[in-house]
């Protein structure tokens, strides 16, 4: 089973003709809310996966729809808390042409608490998963309690912050990042992410696949991505690392799940939206590229 220490955010979009200047009062053309959240999308991409996912994460007293909508594609909801702070959100700006302005407040997402975090963790075992990324707070106590249960300890990088990598790093057995966080690793510890004391590194690639090192092994793999024509790569790192735990829970070899993986990362970015379009593994099965 997944136990994923994950944000949970609404995302706000509105369609305006320009991006408002200061003072401006704008009206929008259109609203619509969706899904979001980094962890939030890894742990509907691995519930769709098929694996068991428990989110361990809070909402406030208005984001009800949103435990909803993930207990609805198949994720474990009853260890998500309702929190005094407001749900996280983003207000997402899109102007005529394409161009976003976002603001982002994690609210409850930062407000867990390491009592949340203990009871969360009470039945987990050494069979167990979890993963955690950079959007609620507790990554390092959460890493720290799984790791003394013999979890497996999985952690992607996003967004990515030097501190927080540097200090869950001794405890991980999976780091995933994306090309651009792994340049941001290397330039904060001053050593390439695949030379890092982790047992498995795994550099999602965009277009151009990913790339597995192995600690153990000493070997790096490089797997090439399907061929697709892209409409929005939103979602598509999440729905990725999703995948590839639930694999591994599973019990796939690492080769055999970045292969499931790249596979879903793929069809996600020839659709548009991220949580509520992330394929299930009937789809991903029967996709190809
Ligand atoms: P992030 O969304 O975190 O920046 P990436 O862009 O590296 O992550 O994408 C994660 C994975 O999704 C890639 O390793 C690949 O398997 C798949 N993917 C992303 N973009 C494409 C693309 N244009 N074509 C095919 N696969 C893609
Ligand atoms: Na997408």
């Amino acid at each position: 089973m997944i136990y994923n220490l994950g944000s949970i955010n609404a995302d706000l979009f509105y369609a305006l003709p320009h991006l408002p200047q200061p003072g401006e009062t704008l009206a929008s053309q259109s609203f619509s809310r969706g899904l979001g959240g980094k962890g939030a999308n890894m742990s509907v991409a691995a519930a769709r996966a098929g694996a068991r996912c428990a989110h361990i994460g809070a909402v406030g007293a208005d984001g009800a729809w949103a435990v909803q909508r993930l207990m609805e594609y198949g994720v474990d909801t009853r260890l998500i808390r309702t929190s005094e702070e407001a749900t996280g959100h983003a207000l997402i700006l899109v102007d005529a042409a394409g161009e976003n302005a976002i603001v982002l407040f994690p609210g409850a997402n930062r407000a867990l608490s390491e009592m949340d975090l203990a009871l969360a963790l009470s039945e987990a075992t050494a069979a167990d998963i979890f993963l955690c990324q950079n959007e609620t707070n507790l990554q390092l106590e959460g890493a720290e309690r799984a790791s003394a249960l013999g979890m497996r300890v999985a952690y992607a990088a996003a967004p990515f912050d030097a501190e927080a990598v540097r200090a869950v790093l001794p405890l991980l057995d999976l780091l995933v990042l994306n090309e651009v966080e792994a340049r941001q690793l290397e330039a904060a510890t001053g050593r390439a992410a695949d030379t890092l004391p982790v047992r498995d590194v795994v550099i999602t690639l965009g277009a151009k696949g990913c790339r597995w090192h192995n600690t153990d092994t000493g070997a790096t793999q490089d797997f090439a991505a399907p061929k697709v024509t892209p409409v929005d790569t939103t979602g598509a790192g999440d729905t990725f690392t999703g995948y590839l735990l639930a694999g591994l829970d599973r019990g796939m070899p690492m080769a055999q799940a970045i292969g499931l993986a790249q596979k879903a990362g793929a069809l996600m970015v020839t659709r548009h939206g991220t949580a509520d379009v992330i394929p299930d593994l009937k789809e991903v099965q029967a996709f190809t590229p």
